[in-house]
């Protein structure tokens, strides 16, 4: 079942001094069903977090449909997408000192955003007891940031991210900060709150190794969706190692002015430079180097 959809997403943003446009999103397209955990992979400037936020609610976009679950997040009033940021989505940062309180415990941390919302005294604290055991974390509950270890703050996150129990996780570049050990524990981690508290999680990221762990893996370029990698099945991504080669088929996007872009990769393995040729055999479409 389809849960989240992007339609023709376009977000200009305006140089406040020189009032020069940038456009950040142009046009992007995107599908996501509930459950999947995905991953949005591009460069430094491609658009990753303006779509997240936009995802979020943090932003609107300049055009375009943004629909989550049941609800059209770039119509919503002000009002609404407060409670919409609150209560449907988890928000994880690359900072920890973005997802956490530095007074507060790590068991504090996790409680916070149930007390905003009103839960119990109880309730707050036997949850989130529950989510830190989640996240293997049970011996740090007294702890406060500046005595977790980076990976173990970001695990902390997560659980605060889960809190308010939200349909939707939204991480931006996760680990970032992290080392390749660390980072697979908490991609780890992530794959395991996903399956079994059905969550939806979105992970925008230049990180590869993001792209053979997740269900699907989107690339964005330049503030547009350029291709997609396809899990054949979710064991097989659990399994899958980090150094697996890149698959060699790719599904790529087709706007509807039949513009699409050729990965990078393949250009160079076809030796495709300026032009190419193109025709239809037995209903295939046939891409040529013509240089
Ligand atoms: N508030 C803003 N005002 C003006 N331009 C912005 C604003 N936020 C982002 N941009 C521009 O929009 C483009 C996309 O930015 P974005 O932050 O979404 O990229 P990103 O993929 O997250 O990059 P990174 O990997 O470095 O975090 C960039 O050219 C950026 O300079
Ligand atoms: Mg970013």
């Amino acid at each position: 079942m389809t849960f989240i959809q992007m339609h023709d997403v376009i977000k200009i943003y305006e140089e406040p001094r020189t009032g020069l446009q940038i456009p950040a999103l142009r046009g992007v397209e995107l599908t996501i069903k509930e459950g999947e955990l995905v991953c949005i992979i591009g460069p430094s400037g491609a658009g990753k977090s303006t779509l997240l936020k936009l995802l979020g609610g943090l932003d609107r976009p300049s055009s375009g449909s943004i629909i989550v679950g049941d609800k059209r997040v770039d119509q919503l009033p002000e009002e609404h997408l407060t409670e919409y940021r609150r209560y449907d989505v988890g928000f994880l940062w690359q900072f920890p000192e973005k997802n956490l309180l530095p007074v507060l415990t790590a068991l504090e941390n996790i409680e916070l955003p149930m007390k905003i919302a009103g839960f119990p005294r109880e309730q707050r604290r036997k949850r989130a007891l529950e989510l830190l055991r989640k996240v293997g974390l049970s011996d740090r509950a007294s702890h406060k940031l500046h005595q977790l270890s980076g990976g173990e703050a970001q695990r902390v996150s997560l659980a605060v991210a889960l809190a308010n129990d939200p349909k939707v996780v939204l991480a931006d570049e996760p680990t970032g900060e992290l080392d390749t050990h660390t980072t697979m524990e908490i991609i780890s981690f992530m794959r395991e709150l996903n399956q079994e508290y059905n969550k939806t999680i979105v992970v925008v990221t230049h990180d590869m190794r993001f792209e053979q762990r997740s269900d699907r893996a989107f690339r964005i370029l330049d503030g547009m969706i350029s291709g997609i990698r396809q899990a054949k099945n979710r064991h097989e991504v659990l399994k899958m190692d980090i150094e697996a080669p890149p698959e060699r088929e790719e599904l790529i996007y087709v706007d509807q002015f039949g513009n699409m872009r050729i990965p990078k990769h393949f250009l160079k393995q076809a030796n495709i430079k300026n032009h190419v040729r193109i025709r239809v055999e037995n209903g295939k479409l046939i891409v040529e180097p013509a240089d």
